[in-house]
């Protein structure tokens, strides 16, 4: 069984597809053979990293991991329904073309569009990284003005509820597990951080995603998009490029512990093997 990663939240530019190119680097260097999938059709980011890589390891002569490649089509039908339709169908042979890998690791545009609410019901995880701003948060849950309190969920996550609950109706066996993870953190001890980090606590249990160590705000991240490299390709004699600075090992730790906290399953032990996946929780 491919075990399905879905990067997911509404929200544009929170790092989707930077923590998905980490992840399916860091998949592949464990030995696991992973599918790639993007489902953001205009800007296809996470393709474009992979084809940067392609043409850094021809150009270079780097022997590089690469994953195996889905792409799904967008209908070019008028009628909504037949284009949904078409999509589900699309998005259903792309899927099974990736059933001999051990994850598939799904990339979803920063907007609610039919594949990407398709592409959450065939999760087994969702990973959603969260900018650390309340303009992010808002995605997941409303504050009251007054108090500061959350008030109720919000959109995104009202679109993770509702594929749980197709999911279990469907009677697909085991859980959606999700994880929210901070990106870009600052350094610093900032109050915008600390308030962030109590309210997602808070929402954690309310609304049913486990948190994870995010990353810092580094300038690597932006850098290694155009050589299609991870931070995980850095470090060791046959590095491509030097591993410079103690922040740079600092992050690779981070990506590790992301990994490590996503507890996925060892492929083969079955149906949510390792994982302990979240039961649908009533939402806040
Ligand atoms: N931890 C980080 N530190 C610094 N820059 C980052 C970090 N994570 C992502 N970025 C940068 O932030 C921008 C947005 O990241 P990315 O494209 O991965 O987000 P996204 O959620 O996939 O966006 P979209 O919703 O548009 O698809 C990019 O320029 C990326 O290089
Ligand atoms: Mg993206």
């Amino acid at each position: 069984m491919t075990h399905v990663i879905v990067l997911g939240n509404e929200k544009g530019g929170s790092g989707k597809s930077t923590t998905a190119m980490h992840l399916i680097v860091a998949l592949m260097k464990s030995g696991w053979k992973v599918g790639a999938m993007d489902l953001d059709l205009r800007q296809k980011s996470l393709m474009r990293y992979i084809e940067n890589r392609r043409k850094f390891s021809e150009i270079n002569g780097k022997d590089l991991l690469f994953p195996v490649v889905s792409q799904v089509e967008a209908s070019a039908l008028d009628s909504r329904s037949e284009s949904q339709a078409q999509e589900t169908d699309n998005l259903k042979s792309a899927l099974m073309s990736l059933e001999g890998c051990d994850f598939a690791i799904i990339d979803c545009p920063g907007a609610n569009t039919h594949l990407s609410r398709l592409a959450h019901l065939h999760a087994d995880t969702i990973v959603t990284p969260l900018n650390d701003s309340f303009v992010d948060f808002d995605l997941l849950a409303r504050l009251d003005p007054e108090t500061g309190k959350v008030s109720g969920p919000s959109l995104y996550s009202e679109m993770v509820w509702e594929a749980r609950k197709r999911r279990a109706m469907a009677g697909a066996p085991g859980g959606i597990d999700w994880v929210v993870m901070r990106n870009r953190l600052s350094a610093t001890r900032a109050r915008n951080k600390k308030m962030m980090g109590d309210k997602l606590d808070d929402l954690s249990s309310r609304i049913g995603f486990r948190l994870a160590r995010g990353f810092g705000d580094r300038v690597i991240y932006r850098e290694l998009f155009p050589m299609g490299l991870t931070l995980l390709d850095l470090g060791g004699v046959n590095s491509p490029i030097r591993l410079s600075t103690m922040s740079h090992v600092t992050a690779r730790l981070e990506i590790r512990s992301l990994v490590a906290s996503l507890k996925l399953p060892e492929p083969g032990e079955g149906e949510n093997g390792g994982k302990e996946a979240a039961a649908p929780q009533q939402a806040a």
